[in-house]
């Protein structure tokens, strides 16, 4: 394939440096065609609108870019090594179907802002996909916490029975964990929403390109003006993406390590659907959660990940250089980890089952001796500390399990939840996505 830093009497590259710098882009660039292909596209509009190309040129490359959208749809497009990368790819084909015309389409843009730009595009793509998953989730935790609203449980700190509590005052936690993530992803999104198409190759172009014309067409909220800010933005943007992923990975790393516990033969709190387990080759009894355990551990990658990002970008001299095309990989992993992961975790939700005997059988009486404190202090008016010590070993008989919730009414609290707000809320930001 032609490389696009190719002339005549350049040397042919060795192979091996040939497949060690292009590296992994075969494989993820693939990821970025719709996006590249969109923004050549208003980058060609834009050379139309300042005259380098004419009205009909311009139409045969939309034409030609719509059949080359339609091929990688089909799966008929390969990006190979000797390519390097999906931006060759792209001009190679326009110069094969359009000759001169084609070859006009890289006039005011370097790869450095192609990437730049079609990364951008991916990312705001991504966060509206993964703030639509957080809140089909934080539904279906809404939808469970309705459900088992009153089924009581004990609450833990120290990893110790501290107060009683739930289970849907627990899963209701996980829907407000959700919203406030999809509302921090909206953030991220909204700082990441600046255009770099037009500054080149990080110092900007003598050919009068229209950079407020690209930004409105590509449906950015504002330019990225300076033009090396734009390449030195590598790195920084991508990890501010990676750190609202993580967020949500850490959310669902700690669902998934209390349900690993609490579905455990010592709890028991909850029982698994064999759908959502695999076995053991040894052990025919074991029923593993293995779903869960991969959620845990994809939190772990995130954070790697976004170490990895930081770590590329942080101590470059300021312009382009190729370190940051290592960028991608955490990237695209990341992204499809996290979206998996909120899918999985969904049916995961769908199959537990809470075993309200073995809760019960669990709950520790000890566990009520601040409601006895806190009796006596709504009752006798004693004062909390002497209340507290007076409670202290006494053991709680007959608790009434139901009245014991529903007296916890401050807001949020076990006896009061606030719901129908959450639903509000998921109303809400479903509307402002779509
Ligand atoms: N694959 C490259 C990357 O992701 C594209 C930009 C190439 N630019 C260059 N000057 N070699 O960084």
């Amino acid at each position: 394939m032609t490389k696009l830093w190719n002339s005549s009497n350049k040397k042919k590259t060795n192979p091996l440096v040939e497949r060690y710098t292009a590296g992994t882009d075969h494989v993820f660039d693939m990821l970025l065609f719709p996006f590249d292909i969109e923004a050549t596209l208003v980058h060609a509009r834009g050379l139309k609108k300042i005259g380098i190309l004419s009205d009909a040129e311009s139409r045969k490359i939309e034409k030609a870019l719509a059949a080359f959208s339609r091929d990688v749809v089909a799966g008929k497009v390969q990006i190979t090594i000797a390519d390097e990368d999906c931006h060759t790819v792209i001009e190679n084909f326009l110069v094969r179907e359009l000759g001169d015309t084609g070859k006009k389409v890289h006039t005011g843009r370097s790869r450095n802002d192609q990437v730049l730009v079609a990364v951008r595009l991916y990312m705001k793509h991504a966060l509206s996909a993964i703030r639509s998953h957080c809140l089909e989730l934080a539904d279906l935790f809404l939808a469970q916490a309705k459900r088992y609203e009153k089924l009581p449980m004990p609450g833990y700190s120290h990893t110790q029975q501290a107060m009683l509590t739930s289970v849907g005052h627990y899963f209701a936690s996980y829907v407000e964990s959700l919203l406030d993530d999809e509302t921090f992803l909206a953030s991220i999104s909204d700082h990441i929403d600046k255009n770099p198409l037009g500054s080149a190759a990080g110092f900007g172009t003598a050919i009068s390109v229209d950079r407020a014309f690209t930004t409105r067409e590509l449906g950015f909220e504002s330019i990225q003006m300076n033009s090396l800010y734009c390449q030195t933005s590598r790195g920084k943007f991508e990890s501010a993406f990676l750190e609202g992923l993580s967020q949500v990975s850490v959310t669902l790393s700690r669902f998934a390590n209390d349900m690993l516990i609490f579905t455990s033969q010592e709890f028991g709190y909850f029982s698994a659907d064999e759908v959502i387990t695999t076995g053991s080759s040894i052990m025919p009894h074991k029923k593993n959660l293995d779903p869960l355990e991969i959620a845990r551990g994809a939190a772990a990658i995130l954070l790697g990940n976004q170490v990895a990002v930081k770590e590329l970008s942080r101590n470059l001299i300021s312009g382009y250089n190729r370190d940051l095309q290592l960028i991608k990989k955490p990237l695209f992993e990341s992204t499809q980890l996290v979206s998996d992961t909120l899918a999985v975790v969904g049916i995961v939700l769908r199959h537990l089952t809470p075993d309200k005997d073995r809760i019960r059988a669990a709950l520790n009486p000890g566990m009520f001796t601040a409601d006895i404190a806190n009796d006596m202090v709504m009752t006798a008016g004693m004062p909390f500390r002497d209340a507290y010590q007076k409670a202290a070993g006494m053991v709680a008989t007959n608790v009434d399990l139901a009245h014991n919730l529903s007296s916890k009414r401050s807001i949020g609290a076990p006896g009061n939840l606030c719901l129908p707000a959450y639903a509000a809320r998921i109303r809400s930001r479903r509307k402002i996505l779509h």
